[in-house]
């Protein structure tokens, strides 16, 4: 089997972090193509607790190689921090067990104040960014005026680079949001003096990985964010600024479509969602609160309270649809442990008709009304389920029922955030 990508099937927050954590066992090299620090990834290993924002969630398995490639939005404060306290606790003691790609583009001060600012601007019509100045940098990327990791090696250009920047960034944080200005001595010193201390870690990683398959590596790549934040086909303008679908992680790590074999959507057993947009099953009030603090929803990067809903089908078959999905990992199904009845979403009613597809206009999206399905719930504690036949008949009637609206294959369940609690029923490493 040739390389894997896993990826959020529905809004982010999925579970991908533990399952890049299961699957890296079975993979040489992990890569993180996309985003930025705006993604929170956790691993719970023996009790202990792990967050990533940057670093791929493989860095914890010893001799794994792991990968930031060139598609990455990196803030170079938060890299140097998850590097320090991985090496504190124990880990990446080798720094070749890092590469990260010159090319990445690096998040500056003034794309955090710039999307601080502009949220506050937008009042009630907020996106909810994750306030990491992940936009702005995407921004500047496109508009070809970004600063690149291999900038902060080359002081004399980055100099020039920042100050160019400065001039038209200080202008619109001043003039145009009444703020604060950024200085360009004191910010062109802390970053020229990050790069001094990432110089070890940067390559040309589109090669290293392209080399690395060549000589038989199995690679697992490592989506950020979830299928309906992607920038062109999520609900815009509720969405991050990447291509989060598998395509993105093709052209974020320089790698060609070809040497993909598999394509594994994580989807949680119900839904959630942070920040604002359409949320077509989103539960209100007791409800809620119940999968919030079963599931411990409350985000990874900025701690908010995470939006609940139950199980969306058309989400996860729009998922299948963008990403050509060989297998769902089915996570957080011990969750809903203890509820009488649970419901899946198995289409939408949108202005009186009945629609089986994610609609593409947001006011559309906005206007459906789920249409449940409802089966029995089950009162067992699953945590322990280590055999798909552990599990009660009506949590695996539960899971085929997945299986059947989505058309998609259960090909793991995950039941605890603990590394064990996995049932594994076809690894895509393997198949
Ligand atoms: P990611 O961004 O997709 O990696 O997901 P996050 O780490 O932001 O959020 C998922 C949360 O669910 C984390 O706190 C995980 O430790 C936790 N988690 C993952 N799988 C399971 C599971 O099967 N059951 C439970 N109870 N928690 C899980
Ligand atoms: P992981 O990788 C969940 C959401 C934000 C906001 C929108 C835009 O942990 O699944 P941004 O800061 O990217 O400009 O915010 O996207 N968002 C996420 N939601 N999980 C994430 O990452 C997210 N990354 C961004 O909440 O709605
Ligand atoms: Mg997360």
């Amino acid at each position: 089997m040739k390389s894997v990508i896993v990826l959020g099937a529905q809004w982010g927050d999925e579970g991908k972090g533990k399952i890049v954590d299961i699957y890296s066992e079975f993979s040489d090299t992990i890569v993180r193509p996309t985003g930025g620090n705006n993604a929170g990834h956790t691993l719970v290993v023996k009790g202990e607790k792990y967050i990533f924002h940057l670093i791929p969630s493989g860095i914890l398995h010893p001799g794994k190689k792991c990968v930031i490639a060139n598609g990455v939005v990196i803030d170079p404060k938060v890299l140097l921090m998850e590097i320090d306290r991985l090496k504190g606790r124990g880990y990446l003691q080798d720094d070749g067990q890092l590469k990260v790609g010159l090319l990445a583009n690096i998040i500056l001060p003034y794309h955090i104040l710039i999307d601080k600012a502009r949220e506050e601007k937008l009042g009630d019509r907020k996106i909810g960014t994750t306030a990491r100045g992940i936009g702005p940098c995407y921004e500047d990327k496109i508009a070809r005026v970004g600063i690149r990791a291999c900038d902060l090696l080359r002081p004399e250009s980055f100099a020039e680079k920042l100050r160019a920047n400065l001039e038209a960034k200080n202008f619109l944080l001043k003039n145009y949001f009444g703020g604060e200005e950024v200085p360009f001595q004191r910010t062109c010193d802390e970053y020229l003096a990050y790069g001094e201390r990432l110089k070890t870690y940067l390559i040309d990683t589109s090669l290293f990985i392209n080399d690395e398959i060549a000589q038989g590596a199995k690679v697992l790549f490592e989506g950020a964010q979830g299928t309906l934040l992607d920038i062109d086909h999520g609900t815009y303008p509720f969405v991050t600024s990447t291509n989060t679908t598998a395509g993105g992680a093709c052209t974020g790590s320089g790698v060609g479509p070809t040497k993909i074999g598999a394509v594994i959507g994580v989807s949680k057993a119900y839904a959630t969602r942070v920040g604002g947009g359409p949320f077509p099953t989103e539960m209100f009030d007791e409800e809620v609160q119940k999968i919030r603090d079963r599931g411990n929803e409350y985000g990874s990067t900025t701690g908010r309270p995470r939006r609940c809903g139950w199980f969306d089908a058309p989400v996860v078959r729009y998922a299948n649809r963008l990403n050509g999905l060989a297998g769902i990992a089915l996570t957080k199904l011990d969750v809903l442990s203890g509820l009488p009845n649970v419901k899946v979403c198995v289409a939408y009613e949108i202005d009186g008709v009945r629609r089986d597809q994610v609609p593409l206009l947001l006011t559309e999206f906005e206007a459906a009304k789920p249409v449940y399905e409802q089966l029995e719930g089950w009162k067992e504690d699953i945590s322990s389920a280590r055999e798909f036949d552990d599990l009660p008949k009506a949590a695996r009637k539960y899971v085929r029922k997945i299986e059947e609206i989505t058309a998609v294959e259960v090909a793991l369940v995950s039941v605890g955030p603990e590394r064990n609690q996995t049932i594994i029923r076809r690894n895509p490493f393997r198949a």
